[in-house]
């Protein structure tokens, strides 16, 4: 989605943030019982003001967020009462997580080694690739994957539903993500789950809604 529609969604919050879940998603913490996380440095892009990052943070090297809304950013800090240090414009640091108020797209390898990041080890994606339409995704995997060092792990979480909707958060199922991927990745499957009560199913009427995760290795 455009920039402007994040910046709307987190001034109007309620149902408009209803992405933002109260506690640790399922597949975050397999991606800490994985024991993945251990010792590696982890990127969130797209991270809001998502709870799975002071878990990620707990067994992490280094935690680094990515977030364009700094409003929301002021909000996951206030949240988890973190007295982080601004230490350069729109860099706040806390212990060994780090939140970046950036665009996304101009996010390059660079700047994550100058920000003490270094190389990526990990990603977790939770509604970051299903937010964006087709062509922006198509964008964001070319970005993605052209940070990313081989032998990087990415966890990837999207949502797959009928009928399809033109907003947020986007259908995305397995043939598109190997289709995005398949190229530069190893692609492993490891959830795919039937979900009648995931609160999007109620809320626009869906005739079904699964939740996918994989576990991708760049090559
Ligand atoms: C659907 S939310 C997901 C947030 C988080 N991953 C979670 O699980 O709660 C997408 C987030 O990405 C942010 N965002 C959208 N476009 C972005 C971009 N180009 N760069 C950085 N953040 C962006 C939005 O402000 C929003 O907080």
């Amino acid at each position: 989605m455009e920039r402007q529609f994040w910046f709307d969604s987190w001034d109007e919050g309620g149902s408009k943030t209803g992405f933002h879940m109260p506690v640790v998603h399922p597949h975050a913490q397999y991606l800490v019982d994985s024991g993945l996380l251990d010792g590696a440095r982890v990127l969130v892009p797209l991270c809001g003001k998502s709870l799975d990052m002071p878990a990620f943070a707990r067994r992490a090297r280094e935690v680094v967020g990515v977030e364009l809304v700094e409003s929301a950013v002021a909000q996951f800090l206030a949240d988890n009462a973190l007295d982080a240090a601004e230490t350069e414009p729109g860099v706040f640091r806390a212990g060994n997580l780090t939140i970046l108020v950036r665009d996304f797209f101009d996010l390059t390898a660079a700047d994550l080694a100058t920000d003490g990041l270094g190389a990526v080890d990990v990603v977790y994606d939770r509604a970051c690739l299903v937010a964006f339409p087709e062509a922006m995704r198509e964008r964001y995997a070319a970005h993605l994957t052209g940070l990313l060092p081989a032998g990087a792990r990415y966890f990837l979480n999207t949502l797959e539903y009928a009928p399809v909707m033109e907003t947020p958060p986007f259908s995305v199922g397995p043939d598109a993500v190997r289709g995005y991927f398949g190229a530069a990745f190893d692609v492993e499957h490891v959830f795919d789950d039937d979900r009648p009560d995931h609160r999007m199913v109620a809320k626009f009427g869906l005739e079904s809604l699964r939740e996918h995760g994989f576990l991708l290795r760049r090559r």
